[in-house]
């Protein structure tokens, strides 16, 4: 695992905007795994930026997001598929059908998760799968105690992150008890991840992710496990690794050829 510690949110938005571009640059069908929450909103405004004033072309990437709540139509402005039009995908010339989001609407659930599994696969898997983490140590909506190795499915959301959702919510708007995920098994597959984390709330989660055991309470430190994984930090998040300094070593001299 490598571990970045930036100033400054912008700084670790950079940074992951410029692994997407690299990516986009290098490989000619990319497939990019996504997040939502607060944590990518400067990264995907960097991507548009980049799309605008420097060419960057989605036009053969595919992408796939890792969760959407359950019995929330598209449309309302709280849904996860909104939050990527709002702030990602109206902006880039990304095909629609190369579009991916997981059916919150479905009827038939094991279904739409298995047929959500198939189309990673048939997209040849996910090249850079880019995640936040959740002050609980989540990754995707794999709440603690989720199975290391699950696949994409319906997941029952903690109170915790219940009540953190709800101001994505307008007052008196029911919070979604439930989403469908990726599993942490197909997190795992892809094929480099990036985790980004901001902040104080997150601070013990990180630590726990980079220093601690590796636990299905924390699903996030599965990560240890991934052979390419990067976890770029500002210093609030940060702050509680005993290995700062060693990680700041580390990157401040990595030779040329692996600088991005
Ligand atoms: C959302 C997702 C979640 C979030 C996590 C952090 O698609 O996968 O795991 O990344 O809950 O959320 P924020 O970024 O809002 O702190």
């Amino acid at each position: 695992m490598e571990v970045i510690i930036q100033p400054s949110p912008k700084a670790v938005c950079a940074i992951a905007a410029r692994h997407v571009a690299h990516l986009l640059r290098t490989k000619h069908k990319a497939v990019l795994g996504l997040p939502t929450g607060s944590t990518p909103i400067s990264l995907y405004a960097e991507i548009v930026r980049m799309h605008r004033e420097e060419g960057l072309d989605f036009k053969q990437a595919t992408t796939f997001n890792l969760d959407e709540y359950v019995g929330i139509d598209p449309a309302n402005p709280a849904s996860y598929h909104s939050f990527m039009r709002q702030h990602l995908f109206d902006h880039l010339n990304l095909d629609p059908k190369n579009i991916h989001m997981p059916d919150g609407m479905a009827k038939d659930m094991p279904l739409a998760c298995q047929a959500y599994e198939t189309a990673i696969r048939e997209a040849g898997g996910i090249d850079l799968q880019i995640l936040g983490i959740g002050a609980d140590g989540h990754i995707g909506f794999n709440e603690p105690s989720s199975s290391l190795s699950s696949r994409t499915r319906l997941k029952t959301l903690t109170d915790k992150t219940m009540r953190f959702n709800k101001s994505f919510f307008s007052p008196g708007q029911p919070v979604p008890r439930y989403a469908i995920t990726m599993g942490v098994g197909t997190i795992m597959e892809a094929r480099a991840c990036l985790l980004l984390a901001f902040g104080d709330a997150k601070a013990v989660a990180v630590e726990r992710m980079v220093e601690g055991a590796v636990s299905a309470m924390v699903p996030a430190s599965i990560l240890q496990m991934h052979p390419q994984a990067v976890v770029i930090l500002d210093e609030a998040a940060a702050k509680n690794l005993r290995h700062k300094d060693y990680y700041r070593f580390v990157y401040n001299h990595k030779p040329e050829w692996q600088q991005r």
